[in-house]
């Protein structure tokens, strides 16, 4: 079903976001029929531009050919964030618009800005009587990152609720838009055979990597103030953990699936300030050689600190208490300038109680995984043991792997797309809900004080196109992670910055 008739209005619409992901996604929803009948894009930002020039500027992502269409539903207004009567400006280009195409004030505002406006839009937009009608509806979609720090955060959403209510607000985080993720809920929910063992007392552990290959390219600035553990952690990887670990919802819907999510969020077992050091490891890429090319180390990369101490590498230990994950441990990693770009969820089952196959020239007992394939080569791989033909009962481990491609001709939505159409549908299932957002920050806070509190916490460097420091490996006591670091390159690289 179509959407309703609306105006998007994008904040910061002559940035990188808006040409880059935004309006390619829209294009997209162009070509499948699914934009509303009547459909309008304000683009508004400090810059003066002309519609004409903002449709220019969005060439650069868009097909060479077969956009004239889409383009004539682009407009643009130059909105300074902080300047009231920009706001009134606003009102009246949204009427005319409006009138123009014979459509309701029906309005989504999406702020693609840095979140420092983010209070400031609201609130004039809300001066302006535009963020709340009985009888339209007015939507907040914001980006990442939804404060820094729990106190921050909390503010934000305080703030935002001074001019919205919750229902209208969609924070997105894009990893819920990728398609292998919404697919957990149906391998878990509509297969009979995976629910059963999800819990402790068939699986040993879980593990959730979200690797990548690139190391902080243009973002420098950005990032030093980040690091990976607010940049990737608190976010993307809490909300994977959120999707393995809910219990059954009560239907397929924003807030039954959301209700579920943070109820894992409110079981995960605090880490305080005192075990930060040995549940957490840090680290920073430094400067190695990778497949024969000389590679920067965070530290040299444009706008970072000489010294600095941000962790371009974080993993970590923790235990979800409730009555289904009771005992068992969670190893969550994220990195950049790793091996590979690969994010995945592993489910390792626990071994048979009794081996009867454990003679001679046996490999050891089989560790059955679940792969949970988020990206790239979505999919699901199952690994078990098989015998070996021939004589006797040798035994190797065997691959039942399913690709999404396999799928034929189905091409997968890029997250935006998907998070985009839904916010017009008014569908917020996969979008972070503000009491979720605060309890992901409630459980990284001792960390982040950890680390300010005490220099001494080491931050480990790890030479770039290796899988981080050493550390992370040790964190897993009986087993390791399905691409350990350990093996790969031990010349004394792995020091303590
Ligand atoms: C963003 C982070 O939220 O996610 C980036 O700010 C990171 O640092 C990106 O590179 C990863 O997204 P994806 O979809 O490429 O895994």
């Amino acid at each position: 079903k179509k959407p309703e008739n609306h105006i998007l209005v994008i904040f910061g619409a002559s940035g990188d976001l808006t040409k880059r992901k935004l309006i390619p996604a829209l294009f997209c929803l162009y070509k499948q029929n699914l934009l509303p009948e009547k459909f309008a894009v304000l683009g508004a930002s400090r810059t003066p531009l002309s519609d004409e020039d903002f449709r220019a500027k969005t060439d650069e992502f868009l097909p060479n050919e077969g956009t004239e269409e889409f383009k004539k539903m682009l407009f643009y207004e130059p909105v300074s964030p902080t300047e009231p009567d920009d706001f009134g400006k606003l009102k009246s280009r949204l009427e005319i618009l409006g009138s123009e195409r014979n459509m309701d004030p029906n309005y989504i505002f999406y702020l693609s800005t840095p979140p420092s406006v983010y209070e400031i839009i609201a609130k004039n937009l809300a001066d302006q009587r535009l963020s709340k009608s009985e009888e339209y509806f007015r939507r907040l979609i914001i980006e990442k990152p939804f404060g820094t720090d729990l106190g921050s955060a909390r503010k934000l959403n305080r703030d935002l609720l001074h001019y919205f209510e919750e229902n209208q607000v969609y924070r997105i985080d894009h990893y819920l838009g990728k398609e292998s993720v919404q697919n957990m809920l149906v391998t878990r929910f509509a297969n009979g055979i995976f629910e059963p063992l999800w819990n402790r007392n068939f699986v040993e552990r879980v593990e959730v990597t979200s690797a990548e290959s690139l190391g902080v390219e243009e973002r420098g600035g950005y990032y030093e103030h980040s690091g990976a553990l607010r940049d990737m952690l608190q976010n993307h990887l809490l909300q994977l953990v959120g999707f393995v670990a809910m219990e059954p919802p009560v239907v397929i819907e924003a807030d039954a699936i959301r209700n579920e999510i943070v109820k894992v969020f409110q079981s995960l077992r605090p880490i305080s300030e005192e075990e930060v050091e040995k549940f957490v490891i840090r680290g920073q890429y430094i400067a190695s050689t990778i497949k024969g090319e000389k590679v920067k180390g965070y530290r040299e990369e444009p706008g970072v600190d000489p010294h600095s101490r941000t962790e371009t590498f974080v993993a970590m230990k923790f235990y979800i208490d409730n009555w289904r994950w009771g005992g068992v441990p969670f190893y969550i990693r994220t990195g950049k300038k790793l091996p590979a770009r690969v994010t995945e969820i592993v489910i390792h089952f626990k071994q048979v109680p009794h081996h009867l196959f454990n003679h001679a020239g046996m490999p050891g007992p089989v560790d059955n995984q679940l792969v949970i394939r988020i990206q790239p080569d979505e999919g699901i791989l199952l690994k078990f043991r098989m015998k070996t033909p021939g004589a006797g009962f040798q035994a190797q481990t065997v691959n039942m792997d399913f690709h999404y491609s396999d799928l034929a001709d189905i091409r997968l939505p890029s997250a935006y797309e998907r998070l985009l159409l839904d916010s017009m549908q008014g569908d917020a299932t996969l979008y972070s809900r503000g009491d979720a957002v605060e309890e992901a920050w409630r459980f990284v806070q001792p960390i982040l004080s950890a680390w300010e509190n005490n220099p001494h916490i080491p931050v480990y460097g790890y030479p770039a196109g290796t899988w981080g420091p050493e550390g992370s490996d040790k964190l897993i006591e009986d087993g390791q992670w399905r691409y350990p670091c350990k093996n790969l390159s031990d010349d004394g690289t792995y020091c303590e910055l």
